[in-house]
């Protein structure tokens, strides 16, 4: 039974050590033979016998429990150093969130005007009929009210159509030279591809000296613009009505897919329309009693600009807030 011992101390992992531990005190193992020899032993001799066998066993688990120790160190020791962390390795980084489209587009157009200097007015987005219409040149029983479906609140109170209301706003609270753009949102009751009842515009209005604000600078401003939106596009203005300006103007750009060839995008014709403009009408200045100047203003739709921008659609998926269509534009 000497090299028992041995047998423990060498040993090398705990699964060899746990394997020693079975063949010697394991039900069948060595030590349990040992103890059935017992029954043999004739009488005298047994206490002898069990005491010696006994001693040895305790002598056996002492070298047991040590050798277990010193290999259950190393284990340990081996999985901290296979556990090590490496700070200098890049983790997982965390998602990072985007704009949503709109409001990504939104803020290219601000930042171009900001750079030219125009400052940004807000207004509410609850307007009344004077400044959502009646100051803008659409007197009530006006046929241009049409062109714009309103939300009514029972009091009379509406949601603004668009944000030529911050025009009159602005007029009313500051004296002239005005240099102004408004970015906001509008509602109109309105639902297919290309239209939802809540979207975004941006208004710019330059009212300064009677003489000073020309339809050349507003042709200017709007030409830069646009080929600093899309790139190197042709910009073609046509004529048009708006209330609130005469003469008005829609701006349109060649096809940015077809390049003016012709598409389905652009309906065949080569082009696409991107906004409404021209030179404040004087019955304006009369509603907010400014005299001896002149102006332009413009107006644009933001999702309109996100869509061709993205190729976008249907316009209405934007605001489903499906996070799988928003995560494509990361
Ligand atoms: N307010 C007009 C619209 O919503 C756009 C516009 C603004 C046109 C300013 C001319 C001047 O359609």
């Amino acid at each position: 039974m000497e090299n028992l011992e041995a047998k423990i101390t060498q040993a090398d992992s705990l699964e060899a050590l746990e394997k020693v531990r079975i063949e010697l005190f394991g039900k069948k193992g060595l030590l349990a033979a040992e103890f059935a020899k017992m029954k043999d032993i004739p009488g005298p001799e047994k206490k002898a016998f069990a005491q010696g066998l006994n001693e040895k066993k305790a002598a056996l688990q002492q070298a047991f429990d040590a050798r277990y120790e010193v290999l259950k160190a190393e284990a340990v020791e081996t999985m901290l150093k296979a556990e090590e962390i490496d700070v200098s390795l890049y983790g997982t980084l965390a998602q990072k969130g985007v704009l949503h489209p709109v409001m990504e587009t939104m803020d290219k157009i601000i930042d171009y005007f900001v750079a030219l200097n125009f400052s940004v007015e807000t207004g509410g987005m609850i307007e009344d009929d004077f400044h959502n219409f009646e100051a803008l040149n659409l007197p009530k029983y006006h046929p241009a009210r049409d062109m714009q479906d309103t939300f009514y609140f029972k009091d009379g109170g509406l949601l603004r159509t668009h944000t030529s209301p911050v025009q009159i706003r602005t007029m009313l609270k500051e004296k002239p030279s005005i240099r102004m753009i408004a970015p906001g949102t509008v509602f109109r009751r309105d639902y297919d591809v290309t239209h939802t009842p809540m979207f975004h515009q941006v208004e710019g209005l330059v009212v300064d000296e009677k003489g000073k604000v020309s339809f050349a600078n507003l042709k200017a401003i709007l030409t830069d613009f646009l080929q600093y939106m899309f790139g190197d596009v042709d910009v073609r203005f046509r004529p048009s009505f708006f209330p609130f300006t005469e003469p008005s103007a829609e701006v349109d750009i060649s096809c940015i897919f077809c390049g003016g060839e012709g598409c389905r995008v652009c309906s065949h014709t080569g082009w696409i329309e991107i906004l409404g403009c021209g030179i404040v009408d004087p019955n304006v200045f009369k509603a907010v009693d400014y005299e001896d100047v002149s102006g332009y203003a413009f107006g644009l739709g933001v999702e309109r600009i996100a869509m061709l921008m993205h190729q976008i659609p249907d316009l209405r998926s934007l605001f489903e807030g499906d996070i799988r269509l928003l995560e494509q534009f990361r």
